[in-house]
C-alpha cells in the first residue's frame, strides 16, 4: 500500500481526531472545504480486536473522505494486531496511534498520553502494528508528560523521548500538539519545541497540532516551526472553511470572508450528510454544529433556541432558509 502522506502537497491542512465531533459527516464537510487528509475518532483497538459492531459502525465513511486515517488507542500490544488488520481491510488510507489522550477514561488507566511512561510499551504497540498492516501509520502525542517516576532531574518524559524511541521505526507522520498532560487544552503552544521536534523527526513528516489564532498565524507558526503541515481541531468548529482559507493565503497571499449563504449551505449540507450517516437518533449531534455556525450572528440567541430542537435536516433548512 502506498504511502499516501508523501504524496501530499506541502504544507498538509489536516484535521485531528476528536471523538464526539469527527464523524463522516464531519469529515465528508472538512473534505469539502479542502483538508488534504481526515481522521476518524479514536476508536479501541480492543473493541475493533473484538470485533464490536458499534465500533465499526463508527469507521463508516463515504470514498469522498480519502484519505480517511482512523486512530487507536490502546495500551494492550496483543490488541493491536487484528485491530490493525481490520482497519486495513474497511480500505482507508493510514492508521494512526493515540499516544495523547489526556482524558481520564483513557490516560486513567495508562493509555493515551500515559504510555509514555512507558515507551517499552509504546515500541512494542507501533512496531507490532507496522509489522501488521501494509497501512502507513503514524503516531498523535504531545510535547511532554510532567512528573514522570524514575526522572528525576527532569521530571518530565517529552516529544524527544518519543521521537528518539520510535526513530528506528518507519513512522510516516507524527503530529504533536504543542501542550502537555498537565495544561491539556488552554494557553499556547510551545513553538520552540514545536520546531525542534520536527528537525528531530526522520522518518515521516511533521504535523504541528494546538491553539489555533488567526489564519495569519497559522503561516506563520508553519515558518517558524519549519513543520510539513498542520492540524487543526476546535478552531474548524462551526468554521470548516478554515481549510480553503488557509490554502488560499499561503498561495495568494490573501483570502475571502465567508458569506452567509455559503456557511448556510454548508450547515445544510452537514445536516443531510449527518442524517443519512446516523439517522433520526444520531442527528441531535447535529444541534452542537448549528450553534457553532449562527456563532456572531447578531440574531444568534434567538436562533440558538430554535435550533436546539431540530430534528431533521428539512427543519434546519426551513430555519436557516429563512435568514439574510
Ligand atoms: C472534544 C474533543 C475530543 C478530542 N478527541 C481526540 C481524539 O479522539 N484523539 C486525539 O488524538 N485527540 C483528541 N482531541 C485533541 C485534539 O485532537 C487536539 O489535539 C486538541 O484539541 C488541541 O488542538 P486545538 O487547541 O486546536 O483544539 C480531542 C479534543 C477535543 C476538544
Amino acid at each position: 500500500m502506498e504511502n499516501f502522506w508523501e504524496k501530499l502537497n506541502k504544507p498538509i491542512l489536516s484535521m485531528t481526531p476528536m471523538a464526539g465531533i469527527t464523524d463522516s459527516a464531519w469529515r465528508q464537510i472538512c473534505k469539502m472545504w479542502g483538508a488534504d487528509v481526515v481522521h476518524t475518532e479514536f476508536v479501541s483497538a480492543d473493541a475493533l480486536h473484538y470485533d464490536s459492531q458499534k465500533t465499526l459502525k463508527m469507521l463508516e465513511y463515504k470514498a469522498s473522505e480519502q484519505p480517511v486515517v482512523v486512530q487507536l488507542f490502546g495500551k494492550r500490544v496483543d490488541m493491536y494486531p487484528k485491530a490493525a488488520k481490520v482497519v486495513e481491510s474497511l480500505g482507508v488510507m493510514g492508521i494512526d496511534i493515540n499516544f495523547g489522550c489526556p482524558a481520564k477514561k483513557v490516560a486513567g488507566h495508562g493509555g493515551g498520553i500515559c504510555l509514555l511512561r512507558d515507551m517499552d510499551t509504546v515500541k512494542k504497540i507501533v512496531a507490532t502494528t507496522i509489522a501488521s498492516t501494509n497501512l502507513p501509520v503514524s503516531v498523535k502525542s504531545r510535547i511532554a508528560l510532567n512528573n514522570v517516576q524514575g526522572k528525576p532531574e527532569a521530571g518530565q518524559t517529552t516529544v524527544f523521548d518519543l521521537i528518539q524511541a520510535l526513530s528506528d521505526m518507519p513512522v510516516k507522520a507524527m503530529i504533536i500538539h504543542g501542550r502537555t498532560y498537565e495544561t491539556p487544552f488552554t494557553g499556547p503552544v510551545n513553538l520552540e519545541i514545536l520546531k525542534q521536534a520536527k528537525a528531530a523527526f526522520k522518518t515521516g513528516v511533521f504535523l504541528i497540532n494546538g491553539s489555533f489564532q488567526t489564519i495569519e498565524s497559522v503561516v506563520s507558526d508553519l515558518q517558524y516551526t519549519q513543520a510539513d503541515g498542520i492540524a487543526l481541531s476546535r478552531a474548524l468548529y462551526g468554521q470548516p472553511w478554515l481549510f480553503k482559507q488557509i490554502r488560499d493565503y499561503l498561495n495568494t497571499g490573501s483570502y475571502k470572508e465567508i458569506t452567509w449563504p455559503e456557511i448556510k449551505d454548508t450547515a445544510i449540507q452537514h445536516a443531510h450528510f449527518l442524517y443519512e450517516n446516523k439517522g433520526a437518533l444520531g442527528f441531535r449531534e447535529m444541534r452542537k454544529h448549528l450553534l457553532f455556525y449562527v456563532k456572531g450572528r447578531p440574531d444568534a440567541a434567538s436562533l440558538r433556541k430554535a435550533l436546539v430542537s431540530v430534528e431533521t435536516p428539512e427543519a434546519v433548512e426551513k430555519i436557516l432558509n429563512n435568514l439574510n
